[in-house]
């Protein structure tokens, strides 16, 4: 991993504005999960490091936009780019890092750019439809897994898949590894969202549901829910919530069961990613990791 630190480090060098290393340098790196992926399946190949640092590039650059756009005060338990630098610092620097990151893809085979590249247009798809889908309460859990995939899984596909054909591995097994696992790590962090404080997750608890955001365990309770008490629900849709309603979303969760629901879901997809990868003692390892995560 010291090796991407490095990498990283040199591509922002190579940007040459003191302005870019500056803010760069003051953001804290996060869990690195894409470039231990890459790092794991393509462990010889001497070019695994450079691809894991332009992966962990485009992910920064999403999550500067991604802050921008749910006008996200805190990251990674920072406060964000747009908060203290305003939100066009905040855009020009995701700009940078995802162009520069596609300079640095024309090196590798045009197969390994081609899944990363596009993989970018799927994760800045499912940003537009989860933005869209917040402008209503959202019902429909499988809509609502057709734009996770594409906001979240598929960088995370990607990462596997490039990783898997720069080392001559089966690319379509590492690609339903990196599906599997990156839909079950964004089912975990919207319950995280849920049963987490802000301290420990680095952002503001239960703010998805104040954005409009309509993630697992708030679809499955509406399910569950009698006709009066899913009016009372979509009443507090995206608004600030009054701690009486956030307490009364909790405890109705907990009677119905739609965080274990959730957390059900989310391991099924683990085991999924696991049986992909089931001779892979490492990979299975960071599925482990991932589910049992608190942040
Ligand atoms: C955050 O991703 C955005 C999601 C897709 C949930 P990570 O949780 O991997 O972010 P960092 O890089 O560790 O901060
Ligand atoms: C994930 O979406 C961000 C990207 C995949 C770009 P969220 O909006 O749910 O992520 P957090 O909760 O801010 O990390
Ligand atoms: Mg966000
Ligand atoms: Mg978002
Ligand atoms: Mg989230």
């Amino acid at each position: 991993m010291q090796n991407v630190e490095q990498e990283i480090a040199r591509l922002i060098q190579e940007v040459n504005y003191e302005e870019v290393t500056h803010l760069f340098e003051s953001l804290s790196g996060g869990k690195r999960l894409r470039a231990k992926l890459i790092l794991k399946i393509a462990s010889q190949h001497p070019k695994a490091p450079l691809l894991a640092a332009i992966v962990e590039l485009i992910h920064a650059a999403s999550l500067l936009h991604d802050d921008v756009i749910d006008e996200a005060s805190l990251r990674r338990g920072v406060p964000s780019v747009n908060a203290t630098e305003g939100s066009k610092t905040a855009v020009m620097l995701g700009d940078i890092l995802y162009s520069k990151a596609f300079t640095e893809l024309v090196s590798f085979d045009k197969e390994v750019a081609r899944i990363i590249a596009s993989s970018v247009t799927a994760l800045s798809k499912g940003e537009m439809m989860d933005v869209k889908m917040a402008e209503h309460f959202n019902s429909d859990a499988a809509l609502y897994l057709d734009m996770l995939y594409l906001k979240t899984a598929t960088l995370i596909e990607a990462a596997a898949m490039a990783a898997a054909h720069l080392a001559n591995k089966d690319v379509t097994r590492y690609g339903i590894y990196g599906k599997n696992l990156g839909l079950s790590f964004q089912i975990i962090d919207d319950i995280l969202d849920i049963t987490s404080d802000a301290a420990t997750l680095g952002k503001p608890a239960m703010n998805d549901f104040v954005e409009g955001k309509c993630t697992l365990p708030y679809i499955y309770l509406y399910d569950a829910l009698s006709d009066e008490d899913k009016s009372r629900l979509t009443a507090s849709h995206a608004k600030e919530l009054e701690l009486q309603e956030s307490a009364w979303i909790l405890q109705k969760m907990q009677e119905y069961a739609c965080i274990d629901k959730s957390f059900e879901l989310a391991k099924q997809l683990s085991d999924e990613a696991m049986q992909a990868v089931s001779d892979d003692a490492e990979l299975v390892a960071i599925l482990q990791t991932m589910i049992q995560r608190s942040y």
